[in-house]
């Protein structure tokens, strides 16, 4: 079993936390297209009725709506059972570093509409410290040079992420370098610095519940963390 049927793997277990006859959050990313496919697939096999999703990005409202799954805007739910999303590190409380696929302002923000988040993830998501990953920020641009200057007092060397734009036009700083001790902590931090629109490290909008695909042997399981 490789990292991509990991991915698959976790895609069809998360189906478990998915609440017959609601609405659900929806994040963006690989492994959330192999929960959105295995989501499509279930549907069709068993009548499963879901009332709808919000989407954290262009790219899951067109593989949703392919599939015929309905998607509504942010604005038209009051709240959401379960959001469902990746993510690039996790670590043992459940905070993550995210936004590798660009999308972490509105994968926040539907987050924020969840009681549950329910993170996907192979095992090489799972770190001790987060920071390994570079860490992005959605900025806008006028502010880059002076955020890049932030980081580096934080000891992080930020870069522009070359000819991306976000889904809502913004721009994002990839920061090597960082040992995130306290997420909390720094998330509050830096979500301050104006000119940041959203920073990729989730610890407000920890996960409560992570499915992890992990190699046993040859074949692969599905360990689950709660926090
Ligand atoms: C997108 C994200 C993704 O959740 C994260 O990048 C993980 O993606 P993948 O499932 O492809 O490894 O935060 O902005």
């Amino acid at each position: 079993m490789n990292q991509d049927q990991l991915k698959h793997l976790v895609g069809r277990a998360a189906l478990d936390y998915v609440p017959a006859g609601q609405i659900i959050g929806v994040g963006t990313g690989s492994t959330v297209d192999c929960f959105i496919d295995a989501l499509a697939a279930r549907i069709a096999e068993t009548g499963l009725a879901v009332a709808g999703a919000v989407s954290s990005s262009e790219r899951s409202t067109q593989r949703l709506q392919r599939h015929g799954i309905h998607v509504l805007d942010a604005g038209e739910v009051t709240g959401l059972g379960v959001y469902i999303d990746g993510a690039d590190e996790i670590d043992g409380q459940g905070c993550m570093v995210k936004g590798g696929g660009a999308a972490l302002t509105r994968e926040k923000i539907v987050a924020d509409l969840a009681e549950r988040f329910v993170c996907i993830a192979d095992e090489s998501k799972l770190v001790q410290t987060l920071g390994a990953f570079p860490l992005p920020v959605e900025i806008i641009p006028m502010a880059a040079a002076q955020l890049t200057r932030r980081f580096a007092a934080l000891g992080g060397q930020a870069t522009l992420r070359a000819g991306v734009l976000t889904d809502n036009g913004g721009h994002i700083l990839d920061v090597r370098g960082l040992s995130i001790t306290d997420p909390l902590a720094f998330e509050t931090e830096v979500n301050q610095w104006p000119g940041v629109v959203t920073v990729g490290v989730f610890a407000r909008h920890r996960a409560k519940v992570c499915l992890l695909g992990e190699m046993r042997g040859g074949a692969g399981g599905v360990r689950t963390l709660t926090f």
